[in-house]
Parts: C-alpha cells; sequence; structure tokens
C-alpha cells in the first residue's frame, strides 16, 4: 500500500506565502512514487497552487467544504467547485467538530459530496483527553468512524482515507501530549475491526489509516512503522520546509 504524508496547513500563509512554499517544496522534493505527499492550504490559495503544482510530486487538498453542490449557502465553497483543482478533502477535523461545531451527520454528508465529487475524503476522528480518560475511546471512534461513513456507498468505500488524531495530541490543543506508538497501534486496530465488523475484512485490509497530532522528524518513523499506519497528517510540522522533507524522506525510507 502508499504511504501519504499530508501536511494539513490550517489557517497559515498568504497566498503568496503559500506559492512560495510549494515552489521550495516541489525544488526540493524528488519524485518518490510510493509516498503520495499532499498538502493542505488554505481555500483561497488552491486555485493558483493548482496552476503551479507538479501532481507527480505534490497533490493538493482541501482543508474543508460545503455538502451542497450549489444553491443560496453564502460565504460557503462546495466541492463540486473543487473538483479538478484538488485530489483530496480533510473532513471531519477535530478543529472543525469542536471550534466550528460539526457533527457527525454534517461530516457525512461531506464525506458524501466528496466522493460524488471525485474527491478523495480523508476522515479524520479521535477522541478528546477527557473521553480517553473516562475510558470512551473505543465508543468515539467507533462512533465518529460509521457516522461518517453512513452517506457513503459500499462501492464507494474503497475512495475513503481515515486519518486518527487524538485531539490530545495535536500541537495546538492546550494539553498537548505525545501519542505513544503503543497508544496509537490500538486504535488503529479498533479503527480496522469497526471497518470489518460493519464492511468486511477486505476493505478494512484495503482502507489506508494515517496518524496525526505532534508529529515531527523525532517522531515520524516511530508512527510509521506502527502496524496498520499508512501515513501521516502532519500540521505544524509541515510549515517548515527542513522539517516536512525529512519527514517525507522517513516515509520513503521506512517503506521501502
Ligand atoms: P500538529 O501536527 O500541529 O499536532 O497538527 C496535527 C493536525 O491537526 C493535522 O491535521
Amino acid at each position: 500500500m502508499k504511504t501519504y504524508i499530508v501536511g494539513n496547513w490550517k489557517l497559515n500563509f498568504t497566498v503568496g506565502e503559500a506559492s512560495i512554499y510549494l515552489h521550495k517544496i516541489l525544488k526540493t522534493l524528488p519524485n518518490y512514487r510510493d509516498v503520495d505527499v499532499v498538502v493542505a492550504p488554505s481555500l483561497i490559495a488552491l486555485q493558483p497552487l493548482s496552476l503551479q503544482i507538479d501532481r507527480h510530486k505534490v497533490k493538493l487538498a482541501a482543508q474543508n467544504a460545503f455538502y451542497r453542490d450549489y444553491g443560496a449557502f453564502t460565504g460557503e465553497v462546495s466541492f463540486s467547485q473543487l473538483r479538478g483543482l484538488v485530489d483530496y478533502a480533510i473532513i471531519g477535523h477535530s478543529e472543525r467538530r469542536y471550534i466550528l461545531r460539526e457533527d457527525d451527520k454534517m461530516v457525512a454528508k461531506k464525506v458524501a459530496a466528496a466522493i460524488r465529487n471525485r474527491i478523495t475524503p480523508i476522515l479524520c476522528i479521535g477522541e478528546t483527553e477527557s473521553e480517553r480518560a473516562f475510558g470512551e475511546t473505543a465508543d468515539v471512534i467507533r462512533d465518529q468512524l460509521i457516522g461518517g461513513l453512513s452517506e457513503v456507498a459500499d462501492d464507494d468505500l474503497d475512495n475513503v482515507i481515515i486519518a486518527y488524531e487524538p485531539v490530545w495530541a495535536i500541537s495546538s490543543s492546550k494539553s498537548a501530549k505525545i501519542a505513544t506508538p503503543d497508544e496509537v497501534a490500538e486504535v488503529v486496530k479498533l479503527i480496522r475491526k469497526v471497518i470489518a465488523d460493519t464492511y468486511g475484512k477486505d476493505l478494512a485490509e484495503k482502507v489506508p489509516v494515517l496518524f496525526g497530532g505532534s508529529v515531527n522528524t523525532s517522531n515520524a518513523g516511530a508512527y510509521l512503522t506502527v502496524p496498520g499506519v499508512n501515513g501521516l497528517l502532519i500540521g505544524g510540522a509541515s510549515l517548515i520546509l527542513s522539517e516536512f522533507v525529512d519527514i517525507i524522506e522517513t516515509a520513503k525510507r521506512v517503506r521501502s
């Protein structure tokens, strides 16, 4: 299976800064066939960046979009408008769930809208610190996974990527802690079990599962060797050229 290294730039970089940064990434990176490098700039940068990108080296992801294709939805951008511009879309990121109040129903509609528009959804799931403390991790993962996939036809499920991002391990969260590879392994195993129980073993083995949460150059290799992990979703470290490239090189090394 391919390895995915996805940089989520969140609300960082002007369009000009994003363009310069992408230029540097493209200049520095060789073409790694078995590592899919993806960057998710802000929506406003997607159009200009799509013109400068070399899709053999780096692909684009949206950080979000709206689930209806057109209509009276002031301020929204639809997946149909992004069709052709991006290959992937991050959906259900915890910052959208908890700051912008997106629930599983909305996440499910967005996952379906992405697939309808030939964009691969990267469905983010993960428990908060208190949910973990109360022993609710497995329930949260199951609910977010089944809820997020509820509008996807079985035939389309092999077009989905799952990203496990424990909220408590995201670098910008108040009490950011580092998840141990064992903690990640346990939840990734659970994710595959929930998929196997709901959709069958075949799909459970095929669906790529990424890990995200304070990934950096010194821990990337350890997370990439966790059984069942097929890549990384990176926030802070993806904004620093040397770190991002180093993580991509680690992925190449670990996977070959
Ligand atoms: P950090 O890598 O900064 O912890 O962010 C993780 C994340 O939220 C990526 O989507």
